[in-house]
């Protein structure tokens, strides 16, 4: 099959009381790829939904090669060569590489179960045809993130997909696997086939793409040529403003160490020690950035350092006195202000108002936990300022937390957690799935807190936070911290490969940062 041309027309969709897309345009030409590019909730999957058939638009229409086609489902779609893989994929994790890409495709409706021996070499062929490396025996629970999502391509290939739509492709990768998908991706294009890559990370739309749409609110703001577009007019039109630049790094020594563990070893629900032997200090006025690969012992090092599980072996001290890990609020007690990651779960109770959120795990505090604080004007007063400082959209105390986007409700936690006085700050992925104006202002409120004397200790997979944030750098692999360095002896490549065990230790020295002997810091 030919690459075909396609052309969403004047595309409307609405979403519950919000307009998702409103009267989008967007045209792609046979061999390019667009990226398109928008804050979190600016309707780009919903565009593409609306394009695989998975969404019917309200209004406009989609031309295939100038025809006016209905995608009423994605079989219609596939029909039509377009192929999309998910933010989340969905494989069977129990059967292997060769029976996901075959399931449920035309061939086997048509002739039923493929033979095993048929189907590993059709699906070992066309991972040569577009040299994707996959082994077609493997099954998918042995498989890499980066390999799952080769065989989620491989799927929508084998269906006769000439129209790739990519949903946030490199949020899982890490740099290496960026790299290997872009290779990938590049020779399917040489190929002829077309990408849609939708991504906020604007370095990656300058390596890959030809083109780029600019969504904001639901609607497009721009389409233009990457080649014309430089990284900050792209961000300028993302959020509709320029974001201004991060404050400058202060050269003040750090002061006293306010979060410190010491041959610490934290098991995982199955009893397996998933953070092993690690120690590290940090002090007063700094930010200590812990990168990983998700699944290598970050989880359990927040879960223990917020209280929610004590540790097998080692010890914990905030603020300078042992905790034991055995509650949340003994570490909050102890000074410890916890941003967590999953924000509906840990972080909020969505059926709660925002006013009630604020005071979430502080009412045995003296002043809050009695009369006015719980009920009463002075609590939504109190609240109102707080919200208003933290811009939380709506600043509405009685507002239900749950309606809140995800960027708000992280302004909501931080507003809990940065205004209790707390010494010490754990933030985990404190901007994981937040709007670029929200990731903005959290940054912020972490650099403001550091200069205020705190202690953070940031634990995020997304390597440009670390990077941006952090005065040192800790990496954690298979629960070890296995090197430290510092933002400006380090690269997001370097880290990657520390990242993934696959750095040859001794090739690169730790450096010590001004002011703070790395003796005292995480590897004494
Ligand atoms: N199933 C749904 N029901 C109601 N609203 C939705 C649904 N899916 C998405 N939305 C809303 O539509 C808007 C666009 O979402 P989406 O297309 O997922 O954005 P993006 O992919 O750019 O992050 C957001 O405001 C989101 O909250
Ligand atoms: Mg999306």
């Amino acid at each position: 099959m030919s690459t075909p041309h396609v052309h969403l027309k004047g595309i409307t969709r609405r979403l519950g009381t919000c307009v998702a897309n409103d009267g989008v345009e967007l045209e792609l030409v046979p061999g390019e790829i667009h990226a398109l590019v928008g804050e979190n909730g600016a309707g780009k999957s919903t565009l593409m939904k609306v394009l695989f058939g998975l969404h019917q638009p309200d209004e406009g229409e989609i031309l295939i090669d100038g025809r006016r086609v209905r995608m009423t489902d994605p079989r219609a779609a596939m029909r039509h060569g377009l192929g999309m893989v998910h933010q989340h994929f969905m494989l069977v994790d129990t059967l292997t590489v060769a029976e996901n890409v075959t399931l449920g495709s035309e061939t086997q409706a048509r002739f039923g179960l493929l033979a095993p021996g048929d189907a590993e070499r059709e699906v070992a062929a066309l991972a040569e045809r577009y040299r994707l490396p996959v082994d077609p025996k493997a099954r998918i629970s042995q498989l890499s993130v980066g390999a799952q999502q080769r065989v989620e391509i491989l799927k929508a290939l084998y269906r006769g997909a000439r129209v790739l739509i990519l949903d946030e492709p490199t949020a899982v990768l890490t740099p290496q696997e960026v790299d290997e998908l872009f290779a990938v991706l590049r020779a399917l294009v040489a190929d002829g086939v077309s990408i849609v890559l939708i991504t906020h990370k604007l370095a990656e739309v300058k390596a890959l793409a030809t083109r780029l749409t600019v969504l904001r609110a639901g609607r497009r703001v721009a389409t233009a040529l990457v080649a014309d577009t430089s990284i900050e007019r792209m961000a300028e039109l993302m959020v509709g403003h320029v974001p201004a630049p991060l404050t400058e790094r202060s050269d003040e020594a750090p002061g006293a160490p306010l979060l410190e563990v010491r041959g610490l070893e934290v098991r995982d629900a199955r009893r397996l020690p998933a953070v092993r032997d690690v120690s590290f200090a940090v002090r007063a006025g700094e930010i200590v950035g812990i990168a990983g690969v998700e699944g290598n012992g970050q989880h359990e090092l927040i879960e223990c350092l917020a209280g929610l599980c004590p540790p097998s072996r080692g010890d914990v001290r905030i603020a300078g006195a042992a905790v034991s890990g055995h509650g949340a609020r003994e570490h909050r007690a102890a000074g410890l202000a916890h941003i967590p990651s999953d924000r509906l779960h840990r972080g909020l109770v969505s059926d709660m108002s925002l006013a009630e959120n604020l005071v979430l795990g502080l009412q045995r505090r003296p002043g809050v936990g009695t009369g006015p604080w719980l009920g009463g004007h002075t609590l939504e007063d109190a609240s109102r300022a707080r919200l208003q400082e933290y811009d939380v959209r709506p600043p509405d105390p009685r507002a239900f937390a749950g309606r809140l986007s995800g960027g708000n409700q992280q302004k909501l936690i931080a507003a809990r957690e940065l205004t209790q006085g707390a010494r010490a700050i754990l933030a985990a992925h404190p901007t994981r799935g937040v709007d670029l104006g929200a990731i903005d202002f959290i940054h912020r409120r972490l650099l403001a807190e550091r200069d205020a004397g705190r202690a953070v200790l940031l634990v995020s997979s997304e390597l440009s936070e670390i990077l941006a944030l952090s005065d040192r750098i800790l990496v954690l692999y298979e629960g070890r911290i296995v090197h430290e360095t510092t933002p400006a002896a380090t690269d997001e490549r370097t880290l990657g490969l520390h990242m993934t065990g696959r750095a040859s230790h001794g090739d690169s020295p730790l450096p010590p940062r001004e002011g703070a002997p790395r003796t005292s810091g995480g590897l004494a």
